[in-house]
């Protein structure tokens, strides 16, 4: 039977094959335009058969005036043929069909004269041998040599990348210093490798995140749950996964807005954490004016945060035990009792997760106790502080 962690890795894996709709990149990219011309963008996870993102910028290669456009795959997709495919245009036998592609373009026109330009230009394009369409030597990993060959010579890259690899897939983007936009999983903001990142301001989330990204195109061989897929007009099979955001480093314009904030501080309403200097604010709409110290807010923050107007200070989460923001340390042994009154003895006060010490006539859900003091767990929080707070009002 296999245990947690396969069943774990199984998931992710399968969010390795999440295709992404033209809709929802054609959304993203409309805020990029400035980015890409005269630029070589390397679509490096797209099957130039079948992926969107070869489409919106091969579609698109004149209007955004792209010098070239490289597109690369790691092995043949199960959702091929679901979309009109180029290798049935273009041509092969059947045993180049499982075979991982290089296209390579520099042109795009009305090659057919139908008087519009479409994937059929496109094919013929590669037809003819104006554009290059070739197999690759190795399996297309984004880690082999031929691909980062690939890689450097490229000015931007832009896809939705396997998610289970996803940290990897950064450290190469970082280390070869590339300019990017690409999906990942919300929960890419919490991760030890990304965030640091985010804090320095070397990314950034791009213009939307949850439910902005409207689903992904799934195999035939996805296990539907629930009602969490439906099939659309073109029988493909889609899901809402609601937890994707785009992360980039092209700067947009949304990044420099800043959150009209309404709230004012009252040590009532803003509790301090326990272990931090900092106080709980459990929404980012709820960011008092007036505060100017360390302030605790949810992660999804960060889709409305603008280095103009905060400081990023740190994460509060559970692999950040030992940031020397935290203040304070608490016996190795914890009394955790839950909802329903069941008593466990943990240590995960000290794993960096912020806390808030409360009063046992508040205490609703799962607490814990340590030497006659109850406290609460908030989730992850980042840690952040405002560059110009206002002025405090005074304290009648
Ligand atoms: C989430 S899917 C997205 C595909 C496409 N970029 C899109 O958005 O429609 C990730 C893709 O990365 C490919 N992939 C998985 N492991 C890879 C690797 N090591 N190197 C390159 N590509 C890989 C998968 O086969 C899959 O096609």
């Amino acid at each position: 039977m296999p245990g947690q962690t396969d069943l774990t890795s199984a998931k992710n894996n399968k969010n390795d094959e999440f295709y992404t709709q033209l809709s929802d990149i054609e959304k993203e990219l409309r805020y990029y335009k400035k980015h890409f011309e005269d630029k070589v963008v390397f679509c490096n996870c797209d099957d130039p058969f079948e992926s969107n993102f070869f489409r919106y910028f091969v579609l698109n290669f004149n209007r955004l005036k792209l010098k070239k456009l490289i597109c690369t795959c790691y092995v043949t997709s199960p959702v091929l043929g679901q979309q009109l495919s180029l290798f049935d245009v273009v041509g092969g036998g059947e045993e180049n069909k499982n075979k991982p592609y290089k296209a390579v373009v520099t042109k795009v026109y009305d090659a057919t004269g139908d008087g519009s330009i479409d994937m059929f230009d496109v094919a013929e394009l590669f037809k003819n041998g104006e554009n290059e369409l070739s197999e690759l030597k190795g399996d297309g990993d984004f880690r082999s040599e031929e691909y980062i060959e690939l890689h450097e010579s490229s000015d931007r890259v832009v896809t939705n990348p396997p998610f289970s690899l996803f940290r990897e897939y950064i450290a190469q983007l970082m280390k070869y210093k590339k300019k990017f936009l690409v999906i990942g999983n919300i929960n890419c903001i919490t991760y030890k490798e990304i965030f640091p990142l985010l804090m320095n301001n070397e990314v950034w989330l791009g213009n939307g995140m949850g439910r902005w990204i409207s689903g992904f195109i799934v195999p035939d061989t996805y296990e539907l749950y629930g009602t969490e897929a439906e099939i659309n007009d073109k029988g493909q099979r889609i899901v809402a996964t609601n937890n994707c955001l785009w992360l980039t480093n092209l700067d947009i314009k949304k990044r420099h807005e800043e959150l009209i904030l309404i709230k004012r501080y009252s040590p009532e309403e803003y509790p301090k954490y326990d272990n931090y200097d900092a106080i709980e604010v459990g929404k980012t709409n709820d960011i008092p004016c007036d505060y100017p110290g360390v302030m605790g807010v949810p992660i999804t923050f960060l889709d409305k945060y603008s280095p103009d107007q905060f400081e990023i200070i740190g994460m509060g989460c559970g692999w950040n035990g030992n940031s020397p923001l935290v203040i304070r340390k608490y016996p190795q042994k914890q009394r955790q009792i839950d909802k329903k009154g069941k008593e466990t003895i943990v240590g995960k006060l000290n794993d960096g997760t912020p806390l808030i010490r409360i009063d046992r006539e508040q205490i609703k859900g799962t607490y814990y106790e340590v030497d006659g003091n109850c406290y609460i767990r908030t989730y992850g929080r980042v840690l952040i502080r405002n560059k110009h707070p206002e002025e405090r009002k005074s304290e009648k």
